[in-house]
């Protein structure tokens, strides 16, 4: 994907390169994150995802570090005693000394060790904290920023608990590598006491580009040209700038997430990564070959039911000629491409409204935002749509208990007659209290900053109420999904598969967990400009037939066995494999053989080439639905095969969809 290369043999096959094997049972690792057992955004995910491949490996010698909440502890994690000497050496010293550290197994695949430290219990250190803090690297944090104070307890408490392994360690060589800012500390107070241990430090994106970023500044085209000592001076985050730079420069290696972020990285933190470990996904494999598409079908049914609620008395669309589209992650409203996502889903309402399309649009915006609550119209719709149900359940049974009797005496009955007057009373009353006075709302919680949210503040300038003569229509959800809600009651997984089309026109790092399908370009283009070809997008997504979209499903499921962490999971190792190197030249080196860099990432042909989604755009509507309802199994490949043949295509990636060259893309949407 865009120009990084992972040489893999085959889709089924091995990296041509082999695997770095570490002597893991003569080594203790740690990885430090305030995202383990805590979701803020795609940290979390990367550590949750990853840990099955890195438990795998590392066995009992793989632990987590992150802050203690009690709900996540209550409800993610079995508490246990460590079974590792020193660890448990380690956990006892500092609960004696008054610190509360929790041990205990992370509920997720591959079940890590997790160390939780209680941060609010050890607050009372803050001040000596600060002042260790400031004569190991000069840098102050100010009293006002309780983040980066947490930061500040949380990486005291890390630095001390890997010297009290490492005294404990028993010859065993200790990794230990840092997430971002907020765990940087406990790198910088590690090194700074000559703690023997290897260390790595991955920034996911940079404090200053987000910061800058979300100014609107043309941020990738002047990389070069920023003063950051005052850009971060004059944003009030420059200790933490200080914080980040510091973790950087510490760490015997030093990794960036995506390429475009080592690029940042270079120019913000002025080191340039030493590795590129991209973000992989726990893959799973399905026993039926077409397993996903089902499931597609079960959760798209879970979402129509909410959607039939949430319209109700509104529902004068066609839901199988619905499409669901999301936009999800931490609200960063420019930034994540919120911004012109909206504007080009205008254009789009103008588009199908023009065209008299039949096609209706439903958009989530799963972006977590300060509530109140559930509002009362939004939990009244999925009220409003259990009654009906009820009610229809109840005539249904005596409909069919009349239908049974009759048929039982030999007579079918008089249909007209086996609803009686008291069934139709109870129908109409049903279909009365579906009338609204109201539209069905934009958002589905009490927003505390109604007046000033961006995304309601967009919507309202651009008109899109759900109005019922608009073909899109749009429902923020400003909280993560879960499966416990009463709402829309289903985990982020299975929402993202029956929806239809994932957007991110993300302007900033826009390859987090974001692998696109169709690529919106947001550096050489004008923001109108990219708008266009979003709405583009968008506009010929619609106007494929549901047998496209088949097939557009089948491939992209196939694509993501190249993001797999079992091949991704190897750039980690060789994280680890460098800073053993560094840390303990006398002891470990890097062979030959192993991948001097990561540049050039390239992913070579698969035996199973699905071509470009490009080819599975119609140029105008069509409708198959008589045939939607064939036996699909069959037909992906004799489908896919031809429609290679007829377009001629070679390669995936050589499509225009995934430009060559030095080109930067800034935002993408995925299937
Ligand atoms: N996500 C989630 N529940 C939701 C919506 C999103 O857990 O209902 C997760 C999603 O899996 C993704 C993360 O939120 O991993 C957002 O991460 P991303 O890398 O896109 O951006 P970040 O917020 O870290 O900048
Ligand atoms: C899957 C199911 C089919 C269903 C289709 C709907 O492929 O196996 O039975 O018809 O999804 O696709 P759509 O894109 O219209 O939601
Ligand atoms: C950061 C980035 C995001 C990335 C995530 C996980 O939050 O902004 O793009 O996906 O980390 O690496």
């Amino acid at each position: 994907l865009r120009g990084r290369s992972l040489s893999v043999t085959s889709l089924g096959g091995l990296p041509v390169w082999e695997a770095e094997r570490l002597p893991v049972e003569d080594l203790l690792l740690f990885e430090v994150s305030w995202e383990v057992t805590n979701k803020v955004g795609g940290i979390c995910t990367v550590i949750q995802t990853k840990a099955k491949t890195t438990a795998d490996e590392w066995g009992e010698n793989y632990f987590l570090i992150g802050p203690y909440f009690e709900h996540n502890m209550k409800t993610q994690v079995e508490q246990c005693e460590p079974a590792n000497d020193a660890v448990r050496k380690a956990v006892d010293a500092m609960n004696k000394h008054g610190c509360q550290v929790h041990f205990g197994r992370w509920l997720i695949e591959g079940s890590p060790y997790v160390v939780l430290f209680d941060i609010s219990s050890s607050a009372w250190n803050l001040d000596r904290w600060k002042g260790d803090f400031w004569e190991a690297c000069g840098v102050g944090i100010p009293h006002h920023d309780r983040e980066a104070n947490d930061m500040l307890i949380f990486g005291s408490l890390t630095a001390w608990f890997l010297k009290e392994v490492t005294d404990h360690a028993d010859g065993k060589h200790v990794i230990a590598q840092f997430h971002e800012w907020q765990a940087g500390t406990g790198l910088i107070l590690s090194r700074a006491r000559k703690l023997p241990i290897a260390t790595v430090f991955t920034t996911h994106a940079t404090l200053l580009g987000r910061y800058l970023c979300a100014a609107n500044i043309d941020f990738y085209n002047q990389l070069d040209k920023f003063d950051i000592d005052k850009e971060a001076g004059e944003r009030q985050i420059y200790h933490r700038y200080c914080m980040e730079r510091a973790s950087v420069h510490c760490a015997h290696v030093f990794t960036t997430v995506s390429e475009i972020t080592a690029i940042e990285a270079e120019h913000m933190l002025k080191r340039k990564p030493d590795v590129v470990t991209p973000n992989g996904l726990n893959v799973k494999k399905f026993s039926a070959v077409h397993e996903f598409q089902n499931l597609h079908a079960m959760y798209k049914a879970r979402i129509q039911d909410f959607v039939r609620g949430h319209f109700y008395g509104h529902l004068d669309f066609d839901l199988e000629k619905t499409l669901f589209l999301f936009i999800a992650g931490r609200y960063e409203f420019s930034n994540k491409g919120a911004d012109i996502f909206l504007e080009s889903l205008s254009r789009l309402n103008f588009l199908l409204r023009m065209h008299k399309s039949n096609v209706t649009v439903v958009v989530f915006f799963i972006m977590p935002a300060k509530t109140n609550n559930f509002n009362v119209e939004t939990l009244k719709g999925q009220a409003v749509r259990k009654q009906l149900w009820d009610t229809v359940h109840c005539l249904k049974e005596k409909f069919g208990k009349k239908l049974y009797d009759g048929l039982l005496r030999g007579e079918i009955p008089d249909m007209n007659s086996i609803l009686d007057r008291d069934d139709l009373t109870i129908m109409k009353r049903a279909i009365f209290s579906t009338q609204r006075q109201s539209l069905p709302p934009v958002t589905t919680h009490n927003m505390i900053d109604d007046s000033t949210d961006p995304i309601l503040s967009t919507i309202r300038r651009i008109g899109l109420f759900n109005n019922r003569a608009d073909r899109v229509k749009v429902i923020l959800h400003p909280e993560f999904l879960s499966s416990t809600s009463p709402l829309l009651p289903m985990d982020y997984e299975e929402f993202v598969r029956g929806c239809h089309l994932g957007v991110f026109p993300s302007y900033y790092e826009p390859w987090g967990y974001t692998p696109g399908i169709y690529i919106v370009d947001r550096r050489f283009r004008s923001p109108d400009d990219s708008c266009n070809q979003l709405t583009q997008f968008l506009y010929g997504f619609c106007k494929q037939s549901r047998r496209q979209r088949i097939i557009q499903r089948n491939r992209t499921e196939r694509l993501s066995d190249l993001l797999d962490w079992r091949y991704l999971g190897r750039y980690y190792q060789h994280a680890r494999h460098l800073t053993l190197s560094r840390a303990f030249p006398d002891k470990f080196h890097l062979e030959p053989t192993s991948p001097p860099t990561t540049d050039g990432f390239k992913y070579p042909r698969p035996s199973s080439v699905p071509p470009s989604p490009s080819g599975s755009q119609a140029s105008s509507p069509q409708s198959s639905d008589a045939e939607d309802e064939e036996d699909e199994d069959e037909r992906y490949d004799e489908e896919e095969e031809a429609e290679r043949d007829r377009l001629n295509i070679k390669s995936p990636f050589s499509l225009n969809h995934f430009p060559k060259g030095k080109k930067k893309l800034h935002g993408e949407y995925k299937n």
